[in-house]
């Protein structure tokens, strides 16, 4: 196995990308990722994650360590080498670099990068079943916006749900429903598909912006609006989405079940659209 590492195509081992006690990265959480998938070899929607990826780093003033083409070629060589013809998930991730401990960071920084490559099988039972997601309150920063290392929030959050036997926790803030611990979510309501505008208290998700693509492309109406925890009692369907779960049916909120526990039309429509589209 290969791993991309600062700019060189490197064998993956932990000698061979060892990072200083002082990458502000390992201190703060200092830096930004993405994940990728890969269908069949090939990476899926690399332009839109690259869009989002220098969003990030431009947000957060990291000096790219790398133009748009070149990490396009990075990326592409390191899938091409490992002879990934498969499925799979890339994980690329950019920390602002090295300096003596300061909160305080110095603008003239390298950058430190690396990128790996892993198979990942399709998550057919989570399509087929659904999954249990609970209501927890969102004590994140307010930009989460950005696709940034400090998950920390997401982490505790995502860790007592997954304890508790729900796959996702379920943000709220201000009484608003928000988004899950790593995806994006959505309710519908008498044919209309209604999720949170992207704006700081969420992320934008590319597979977001795939989704609401297709319902257009499928004539089911979208509304970009705040959804209230009230609201969630009327909801005739719901599912989140990310990267390597694609669209995933929910079927409960804590004790409440979601369309008596099945996996509802638009969402099985959407479901099987978006699989015939992404291939
Ligand atoms: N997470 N919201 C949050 C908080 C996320 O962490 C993610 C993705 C998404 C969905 O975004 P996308 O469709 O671009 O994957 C929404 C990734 C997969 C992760 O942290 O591993």
């Amino acid at each position: 196995d290969y791993m991309l590492w600062n700019h060189e195509i490197v064998e993956r081992k932990a000698e061979n990308a060892m990072v200083s006690f002082e990458d502000r990265g390992y201190q703060f959480g200092d830096g930004v990722y993405e994940v990728i998938r890969i269908y069949d070899g090939k990476l899926h929607a690399l332009d839109w994650h690259l869009d989002r990826l220098f969003y990030s780093m431009e947000q957060l003033a990291i000096r790219a360590p790398f133009s748009r083409s070149e990490i396009k070629q990075l990326l592409k060589q390191l899938t091409e080498t490992n002879k990934f013809t498969a499925d799979g998930k890339l994980y690329l991730q950019v920390t602002r670099g090295m300096q003596p401990r300061d909160h305080v960071y110095m603008e003239e920084l390298d950058a430190i990068f690396y990128a790996t490559v892993d198979c990942f099988d399709q998550p057919v039972e989570m399509w087929e079943k659904g999954v249990k997601v609970t209501l927890q309150e969102d004590i994140r920063w307010l930009r989460c916006d950005i696709k940034s290392l400090n998950l920390l929030g997401n982490v505790l959050a995502r860790t007592k749900a997954q304890r508790n036997g729900y796959h996702e926790p379920l943000f709220h803030r201000d009484g608003i429903v928000r988004e899950c611990g790593a995806s994006n979510f959505y309710m519908i309501k008498d044919g209309v598909i209604h999720t949170h505008p992207t704006n700081n208290y969420i992320l934008g998700g590319i597979t977001r912006k795939k989704v609401l693509m297709f319902a257009e492309e499928l004539a089911i109406p979208v509304e970009e609006r705040e959804i209230t925890v009230e609201e969630l009692q009327e909801a005739d369907e719901c599912f989140l989405t990310a990267t390597p779960l694609e669209i995933v049916p929910i079927t409960q909120i804590d004790h409440q079940p979601i369309d008596h526990n099945q996996i509802g039309k638009i969402t099985k429509r959407l479901q099987q659209y978006y699989r015939k589209r992404v291939y």
